[in-house]
């Protein structure tokens, strides 16, 4: 009987989890990130345990390059993967992108259904196949693990879909992943295209089946695990189903149902759930797209019962109405952590008990006289501060033109509100005053009479990081000037603050050298 039950869990499958959130993520308009900002995203994803991190787009621009490079130099236990066009001179950007990482893997794309042929890349069917399996070629050349996808695969014929993919898995593809890039599919017809294709393509065995799902209908999540329990191993996923137009496939829906339905299907992922909240707060707080309330798994309602009748039956039996516990998905994780008189070894430990790693000794000093401040505003500290308070360390030590210095702001009922503001630029302090319809409009008019930015304000949103009025608020700021859209963020107890500090980080983005452009174009 025992040794039956061994035999049944040792037969189960590994299901790849393949985290597209800085390359296919990062295209949602407004979601573009620092090389800073990927690495701290990728590191914890690499701490969840996923598998593969598509890092980026190295031939999109400069700074996508630089990102992708990064992420490889410091990744160790994730492959990092940069994506690629069918060509030369995109396979050897990405290539030389991935070039310093344990682990890299190239992921090369072409299209193939009727109308990207002909409308968009203008080639016959038979040059498709051609220039797929030269590009394969070529990325094998760098690697020996290769991706390749047949763009708009929800929409290709299945007898081409075929012949393309035994073609590629002969030039050396080792996963050959399956794109319903315009999110046409629906569950049933889409787990049977993955069943055709795992049956129909002669040397089908010799490459892992993955899915990569767009959200346009709202059926991204169905139909990737429909196409698991096809055959797929692999699942390319977004952490909070960021990504192009609605976005792609929820690495925690996916991961979650997986492992919640256990009955259902015979293979499971290597993910450490209990990381899965603070990735998304990560995500979230860095691109400024929220989490809406309804969520699964992260959104904030997703574990609240509000029915008397639903909160009588959880107390007396926690499953009568929990599929999931919070605690595994990381909810209560947040627990009340240090105080005014936690000492340094107390916080120091707790950073690395949140998988928070600090570079040098000089960074912990720093962050620990912000972690003292912060104390001294707020009683009780939860990890989601410390996680606010070491990213807003890290802003602090990004070359920045602009610092905030002080800022004073008066509202009164019945009088206009006004900012008085000071700010070092490039380390000489400017001084400015403004009127605004609050205390937050006018901070920014004031800082906005320095710096003259010209820029436009596409979006400002505040959230509380822990909850009580002496919760510290987040604020996210997004601009956008000359085509260049970047997100900044700022933390305090005092939301006036937070804002400055966030529109002040929007503007030192804008300032960065780095080239950033949107991967697409
Ligand atoms: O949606 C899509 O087809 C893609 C490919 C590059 C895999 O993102
Ligand atoms: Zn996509």
């Amino acid at each position: 009987m025992h040794g039956a039950k061994h035999m049944e869990l040792t037969m189960k499958d590994h299901l790849i989890i393949f985290d597209t959130t800085l390359r296919d993520g990062e295209q949602s308009p407004g979601a573009s990130m620092t090389k800073e900002e990927k690495v701290r995203i990728a590191k914890q994803l690499e701490r969840m345990k996923v598998d593969i991190i598509e890092a980026g787009f190295p031939a999109a621009s400069n700074g996508d390059f630089e990102s992708v490079k990064a992420v490889a130099s410091v990744i160790k236990d994730s492959t990092v993967c940069g994506l690629a066009r069918a060509l030369e001179r995109d396979i050897d950007r990405a290539g030389e992108a991935i070039q310093g990482a344990a682990s890299g893997r190239i992921h090369t794309f072409l299209a193939t259904s009727p109308i990207h042929m002909e409308k968009k890349l203008r080639m016959t069917p038979d040059q498709v196949v051609e220039q797929a399996v030269k590009a394969v070629h070529w990325a094998r050349k760098w690697t020996d693990n290769v991706e390749f996808s047949p763009e708009d695969a929800g929409r290709s014929e299945l007898d081409f879909l075929c012949r393309v993919l035994e073609a590629v898995i002969a030039a050396g593809a080792t996963t050959v992943n399956i794109p319903d890039t315009v999110g046409y599919n629906m569950p049933q017809q889409f787990g049977e295209l993955i069943r055709n294709l795992r049956e129909r393509v002669p040397n089908s065995d010799k490459a892992v089946f993955s899915v990569h799902c767009h959200n346009d209908l709202g059926l991204a999540v169905a139909n990737s695990l429909s196409a698991v329990l096809n055959g797929a191993r692999q699942v390319e996923c977004t952490i909070n189903g960021l990504g192009e137009r609605a976005g792609n496939a929820a690495l925690e829906e996916i991961v979650m149902t997986v492992r919640t339905r256990q009955d259902v299907f015979t293979c499971d992922t290597g993910i450490d759930t209990t990381q899965i909240v603070s990735a998304s707060r990560l995500v979230s707080g860095i691109t400024g797209f929220a989490v809406q309330p309804n969520k699964a798994i992260v959104g904030a309602n997703a574990f609240a019962h509000e029915s008397g009748i639903h909160q009588d039956g959880v107390l007396k039996h926690r499953q009568t109405y929990e599929i999931m516990r919070a605690e595994d998905v990381g909810w209560s994780a947040n627990k009340m952590v240090l105080g005014k008189h936690s000492g340094r070894n107390a916080f120091r430990t707790r950073l690395q008990e949140i998988g928070i790693e600090l570079e040098s000794e000089e960074a912990v000093n720093a962050a620990f006289a912000r972690f003292k401040e912060l104390a001294d505003k707020k009683h009780e500290i939860f990890d989601d501060d410390l996680q606010a308070l070491v990213s807003d360390e890290a802003q602090a030590q990004e070359q920045e033109v602009y610092k905030l210095v002080s800022l004073k702001v008066c509202s009164e009922t019945g009088e206009t509100p006004h900012a008085n503001i000071v700010l070092a630029e490039q380390g000489a302090e400017k001084q400015a005053r403004a009127t605004g319809g609050g205390p937050v409009d006018a901070s920014f008019k004031a800082i906005e009479i320095i710096v003259n930015s010209g820029a436009e304000l596409l979006l400002y949103s505040v959230n509380n990081i822990t909850s009580g009025t002496d919760a510290q608020g987040e604020v996210t700021v997004r601009l956008s000037r000359g085509g260049r859209i970047v997100n900044g963020q700022g933390a305090d107890t005092d939301i006036v603050v937070a804002s400055a500090k966030a529109y002040l980080h929007a503007l030192n983005k804008l300032h960065s050298k780095l080239e950033r452009a949107h991967p697409q174009v």
